[in-house]
């Protein structure tokens, strides 16, 4: 049956701003700019197999190495720019950008609010029509309302965030966010260019059948990461194995069916990244709150809770597990019995 009434992201928002410790508004406003961002980026990445202006590499690449494509800075702009104009956010970091971009005209320097962003998450995918997604991280600010940001006010552990979210570009659009009392998700739909309501309070299962790591890189894991793979590929009826492994080599896809179906997702470190891939500000930490709020759980694989981590870099890396609960205590274990060599 039909759903009789559709709430849309601005009205649930708008409901819950009250159960929001620091309810002026605020956060409520930013929340909806991010919503507007999205539409505006959603609509070009659908687009992307009809306008080869937008596909491919531009001649750059990022602080972190890699090569950068057009929608990664088409989506770095367009967030940066509804962040500014909601002239409540301070100052942000992106993935794409080596330095934190301080917001310094008047109104954004009354901005009590820092965003930490990976604005084209998987964007390796978006020339072959694969899932991508945009990450955000909301945080208070620690210097003085009216100061100019600085990178002490983005190096605050996760467990700081008062929101965190991202948005799924997939077969339908989704916005997934939380604000610290449970993760709620919204689905696009284009006929009227709204989020609709779709997941009110999602929690993922105890325990799932998927697990989700590039094994490309199997030779370079440490043998705790070995075992535990193969301990998913056994058979064993009781636990319901062997697991089934699926990996987009999107994180935002990959956590979201995850997160719905049950399962785990890992970026261990390897022989040649020690510290994983995945950057602890703009993906990790987001992620790990959201899993978090579901009921799932995020560590770096050697006991360490994600949201507890203190970053000292903005741009730091960190291994990443990340899921069901049953499952990450279970990689965990095998890390612990198998330390590495
Ligand atoms: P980004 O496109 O923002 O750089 O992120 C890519 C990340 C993440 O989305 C994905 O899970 C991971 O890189 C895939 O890495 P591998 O290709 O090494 O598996
Ligand atoms: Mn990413
Ligand atoms: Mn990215």
């Amino acid at each position: 049956m039909a759903n009789s009434r559709i709430l849309t992201l601005n009205e649930v928002i708008i409901q819950k701003q009250s159960a929001f410790p620091y309810a002026k508004g605020e956060l409520s406003r930013l929340l909806m700019h991010i919503g507007l961002a999205a539409k505006i980026v959603n609509n070009k990445i659908n687009k992307a197999g009809l306008e080869t202006s937008i596909i491919g590499e531009v001649d750059n690449v990022n602080v972190q190495g890699e090569v950068q494509q057009k929608l990664d800075v088409y989506a770095d702009e367009v967030f940066s720019k509804a962040l500014q104009a909601s002239g409540i956010v301070c100052g942000i970091a992106s993935e794409e950008c080596d330095e934190i971009i301080v917001f310094d005209d008047e109104m954004s320097k009354e901005g009590s609010y820092v965003i930490c962003m990976d604005p084209l998450d998987g964007s390796s995918n978006i020339d072959v029509n694969v899932s991508v997604g945009t990450i955000f991280s909301i945080y208070r600010r620690i210097s003085p309302v009216g100061d100019k940001v600085t990178n002490e006010d983005f190096l605050q552990p996760g467990i700081k965030q008062v929101a965190a979210g991202y948005i799924i570009y997939g077969s339908s659009t989704m916005l997934v966010y939380t604000t610290g009392l449970g993760t709620t998700g919204f689905t696009y739909d284009p006929s009227i260019g709204e989020f609709c309501m779709s997941h009110y309070y999602m929690v993922t299962p105890k325990n799932g059948q998927i697990y989700s790591i590039n094994e490309g890189n199997y030779v370079k894991f440490a043998s705790g990461v070995k075992k535990y793979l193969k301990w998913c590929q056994e058979s064993d009826k009781d636990t319901g194995r062997p697991l089934t492994s699926r990996y987009i080599g999107s994180l935002v896809a990959d956590f979201h069916r995850n997160l719905l179906k049950g399962g785990i997702y890992l970026y261990p470190k390897t022989a040649s990244a020690p510290n994983g891939k995945l950057r602890l500000l703009y993906e990790c930490n987001p992620i790990a709150f959201l899993a978090e709020q579901a009921g799932g759980m995020a560590t770096d694989g050697y006991g360490n809770r994600i949201l507890e981590i203190q970053p000292t870099n903005i741009h730091q890396r960190v291994p990443l597990f990340v899921g069901s609960k049953d499952m990450v205590e279970k990689a965990e274990e095998f890390m612990r019995e198998n330390p590495d060599d």
